[in-house]
C-alpha cells in the first residue's frame, strides 16, 4: 500500500492538518490544499491515486471538484466528506463516480478503513492493468515462434482478418497452435480491451453448453434458480472462441447456424431473442469435410464457419521450425527452471527433426522443458531426451529398410544394430530401449550372430 499518492481537500484548518498527519502516519504520501481551485492545480503536477475532499468548500465545491478530476482523469479515486445533513448529496456525488463518502464527525478507525479499501481496490486495479498488458504482450505475434512459408501465411492471414468481423475457422492437429492463434486474432484486433471468452464446446454436453453459451432464464430446468447471462452476451464487442467445434452434436449444430445467421442468441427456456455482436473463431483438430460426407457434421453450418480458414500445419511439416521453437523454449524453460542451458546439441537437433512431433509443438516445448530439469551440462545432449526420441523408429516406419529384408531376422538384427548404435553400444540400455531384458537381448544376439562387446 506505501507510495500511493493522497490529497486532502479540506476549508478547515484543523480539519484539513488532523487529517494530513493521520493519513501521513499510515505511510502514505499526503499533500493537502484548503480549496477546490487550489486542489484542481495540484493534480496537473502531481499524479494522485487518491483525493479526499470536503463537500462544502467555498469557491469550487466537493461535488464539482469530483467532476472536473473524473474529467481530467477518470482513474483517480475519490472519497467525499460530509455531514449528516448533506448525506443525499453524497449519495448522489458516488453515483458521478466518486468510490465512498465518510460522514462527519468520524473516528479514526472508520478513516483508516474507507482508505484501505479504497486502496486495495486501486491495488487490483493496478494489477489487473498490469495483467492485461503481459497477456496482450504474450499473445502478440512475437509469441508465435515460426519462420516456415506455412507459418508465415498464418501470419499474413491474422493481419489480413484480425480486426474484422469475418469467422474464422481454425484446423490443425492437437497442439499445432490454434488456441495461440485464435488469441494473438483477439489481442491484436481493435477489439483487444474487449472480452475474450472461450469455450472447450468438447466438454459440456448439449444442454449444459447451451445454457453456459446462451444463458437461461429462470425455472428454464431443475435447478435452474435465477436468471443466467451465457457467454454470447458476457462477451458482447469481442470475441468468444469456440474450441473443438467439431465435437457438438446436431442440436447445437443447428442453433450455432441460426446465432450465425441472424447474431441473435435465444436464452434457454426464453422465448426472447437477443442481439449480440461477437467475433466468432472456431477451431477444430477434426476433418469437418470428412464428418459432413458421414452425416456427423452440417454442410451449411460449415459454410458459415468456414469464411477465412487459418491452417496450420503439423510441425513434422515444417521441420525448418523446429530448431528456433526448440531454441526459443529453451530460452524460456532454462529461466524459469534457473539453468544455464544455452545451447542445443547437433545429434539433439538432428534427433528433434527426424522425430514424427503426434503432439506437435506442446510436444516439443514439453520434451525442452524436460531436458532443461534433466540436462546437466549447459548444452541440451541426447541424455536429457526421452527415450521415444532417443529410440529409432519403429521397424513399420523404416522405409530405408525395406528394400533388403528378406526375413524377420535379418529385420531383428538391424533394428538392434540401430538401437545399439543409439546407446554407443551399451547393451543394458538397448534393452531397456527394446523393451526386453538384458539377457534376453543376449541371446538373441547369439543366435543372430551378432558380435558381441560385453558392456
Ligand atoms: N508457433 C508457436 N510458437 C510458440 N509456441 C507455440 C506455437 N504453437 C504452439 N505453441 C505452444 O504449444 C502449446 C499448445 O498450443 P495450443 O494450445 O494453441 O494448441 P492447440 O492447437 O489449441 O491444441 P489442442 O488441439 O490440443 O487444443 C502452447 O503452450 C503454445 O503456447
Ligand atoms: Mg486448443
Amino acid at each position: 500500500m506505501k507510495g500511493y499518492k493522497i490529497l486532502i481537500v479540506e476549508d478547515d484548518q484543523k480539519m484539513n492538518q488532523g487529517l494530513l498527519h493521520i493519513i501521513s502516519k499510515e505511510g502514505y504520501f499526503v499533500q493537502s490544499v484548503d480549496s477546490g481551485e487550489k486542489a484542481l492545480e495540484k493534480i496537473r503536477d502531481t499524479q494522485f491515486d487518491l483525493i479526499i475532499s470536503d463537500l462544502k468548500l467555498p469557491g469550487i465545491d466537493g461535488r464539482q471538484l469530483l467532476s472536473a478530476t473524473k474529467k481530467y482523469d477518470p482513474n483517480i479515486l475519490f472519497v467525499i466528506i460530509t455531514a449528516y445533513g448533506t448525506v443525499d448529496t453524497a449519495v448522489s456525488a458516488m453515483k458521478e463516480g466518486a468510490e465512498d463518502y465518510i460522514l462527519k464527525p468520524f473516528d479514526l478507525e472508520e478513516l483508516r478503513l474507507v482508505i484501505k479499501k479504497i486502496m486495495e481496490k486501486r491495488e487490483l486495479f493496478l494489477s489487473n492493468i498490469r495483467l492485461q498488458r503481459q497477456l496482450e504482450k504474450k499473445y502478440t505475434f512475437d509469441n508465435i515462434i515460426g519462420t516456415s512459408e506455412a507459418m508465415m501465411m498464418v501470419f499474413k492471414t491474422i493481419n489480413r482478418v484480425k480486426d474484422s468481423k469475418t469467422t474464422v475457422l481454425i484446423r490443425g492437429e492437437t497442439g499445432t497452435g490454434k488456441e495461440l492463434v485464435a488469441r494473438a486474432l483477439h489481442f491484436n484486433s481493435d477489439k483487444a480491451l474487449k472480452p475474450y471468452l472461450p469455450v472447450n464446446c468438447a466438454a459440456l454436453n448439449e444442454n449444459l453448453l447451451s445454457s453456459e453459451l446462451f444463458g437461461h432464464v429462470k425455472g428454464a430446468f431443475t435447478g435452474a434458480v435465477s436468471d443466467k447471462q451465457g457467454l454470447f452476451e458476457a462477451a458482447n464487442g469481442g470475441t468468444v472462441f469456440l474450441d473443438e467445434i467439431g465435437d457438438i452434436g446436431t442440436g447445437l449444430q443447428q442453433t450455432f447456424l441460426r446465432v450465425l445467421e441472424s447474431g441473435e442468441i435465444q436464452p434457454v427456456g426464453s422465448f426472447e431473442r437477443k442481439k449480440v455482436f461477437v467475433r466468432i473463431i472456431a477451431a477444430t483438430n477434426k476433418n469437418l469435410e470428412a464428418m459432413i460426407e458421414q452425416g456427423s457434421f452440417r454442410e451449411d453450418l460449415y459454410y458459415r464457419l468456414n469464411v477465412v480458414i487459418i491452417d496450420l500445419p503439423p510441425l513434422r511439416e515444417r521441420k525448418g521450425d523446429i530448431g528456433i521453437l526448440a531454441h526459443h523454449f529453451l530460452k524460456q524453460y532454462s529461466a524459469q527452471n534457473n539453468k544455464s542451458i544455452t545451447r542445443i546439441s547437433k545429434e539433439v537437433l538432428r534427433l528433434l527433426e527426424n522425430y514424427a512431433w503426434p503432439g506437435n509443438v506442446r510436444e516439443l516445448e514439453n520434451i525442452i522443458e524436460r531436458a532443461t530439469l534433466f540436462e546437466v551440462s549447459q548444452e541440451v545432449t541426447p541424455d536429457s531426451l526421452p527415450p521415444a526420441l532417443t529410440m529409432p523408429p519403429l521397424i513399420s516406419d523404416m522405409k530405408s529398410f525395406s528394400k533388403d529384408i528378406n526375413s524377420l531376422e535379418q529385420l531383428s538384427k538391424k533394428h538392434i544394430i540401430k538401437v545399439l548404435e543409439t546407446t554407443h553400444q551399451n547393451k543394458t540400455q538397448a534393452s531397456k530401449l527394446l523393451g526386453i531384458d538384458r539377457s534376453t537381448l543376449w541371446r538373441i544376439m547369439n543366435r543372430l550372430e551378432m558380435n558381441s562387446n560385453n558392456r
